[in-house]
């Protein structure tokens, strides 16, 4: 690693787009489906690679805000594995310590699943082995504009001052607020994008791409992830020296 202190060596906080698994269903000349039920076990082995090694929270990108244009019959199967995942996993990831919450739009989705968010959010709320943030619904922009209207709302009632609204101010109103920044992100699938996916929060990530189909993702690419990220310097928009002195702990996000 050049100059630079260690980064911690390894991540806090890991945010995953999960993509792949239509593809790796289409090579087997299975349905979509199959695909999706696969990278439902993809997930639990991330779960259970995080609990191991001590990472404290993970960020998964289950089902975007514009996941709902999917075909319909795509949308509704999609739905009854999340809601079967929440029914089997949900004791099991209470009894790890694992504290489950929901970030996206929950208003767009049934009742009898936002009532199962709610109570696993409910349920597992007081635990603090791990942070699981599933993203659903989920959208960067979204998340930023919700944000910047909480606090017009609040400019508009006479609380606030619009020379009051700066960066801590409105990093306080987005998704995962109270939570470390990611330090990894991770896209399966081949594509090198973020596809708006917590654009707020991403601003000083380290990004790695793999071409791995999120249903072949297991512990050894992980861990490629993690060694690749341990030798990464994260300057934070300083310069090596100053990182390396030390003298700008103060200036860091
Ligand atoms: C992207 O692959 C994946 C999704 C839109 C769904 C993610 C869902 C899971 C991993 C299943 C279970 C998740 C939970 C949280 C229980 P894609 O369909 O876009 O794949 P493609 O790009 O190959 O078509």
């Amino acid at each position: 690693m050049p100059n630079g202190i260690p980064a911690p060596r390894q991540p806090g906080h890991i945010a995953i787009i999960m993509d792949g698994n239509g593809r790796w269903a289409q090579q087997r000349r299975r349905p979509r489906m199959i695909g999706h039920r696969a990278g439902a076990r993809a997930v639990n082995r991330t779960i259970d690679f995080c609990l191991q090694h001590g990472i404290g929270v993970l960020t998964l990108f289950a089902f975007s805000s514009e996941n709902w244009g999917r075909p319909q019959e795509e949308v509704d199967a999609l739905m009854k594995l999340f809601l079967g995942a929440l029914d089997r996993e949900v004791d099991e990831l209470h009894r790890r310590g694992v504290s489950v919450r929901f970030i996206g739009d929950r208003s767009r989705f049934a009742a009898g699943i936002v009532q199962r968010m709610d109570r696993s959010e409910q349920r597992t709320a007081g635990n603090s082995a791990m942070v699981l943030n599933i993203a659903a619904s989920y959208g960067g922009r979204q998340d930023i504009a919700l944000a910047a209207r909480a606090l017009a709302q609040r400019v508009a009632d006479g609380s606030l001052q619009p020379e009051q609204i700066d960066e801590e101010l409105l990093g306080q109103q987005v998704a995962l607020a109270d939570l470390p920044a990611p330090d990894l992100f991770i896209r399966t699938g081949g594509d090198t994008r973020i596809s708006n996916f917590l654009l707020w929060q991403l601003a000083y990530t380290e990004l790695w791409f793999t071409d791995v189909l999120w249903p072949d993702f297991d512990a050894a690419i992980l861990q490629q992830a993690l060694d690749d990220f341990a030798g990464r310097e994260r300057r934070f928009g300083l310069t090596s020296a100053q990182i390396a002195a030390g003298t700008a702990q103060s200036a860091l996000p």
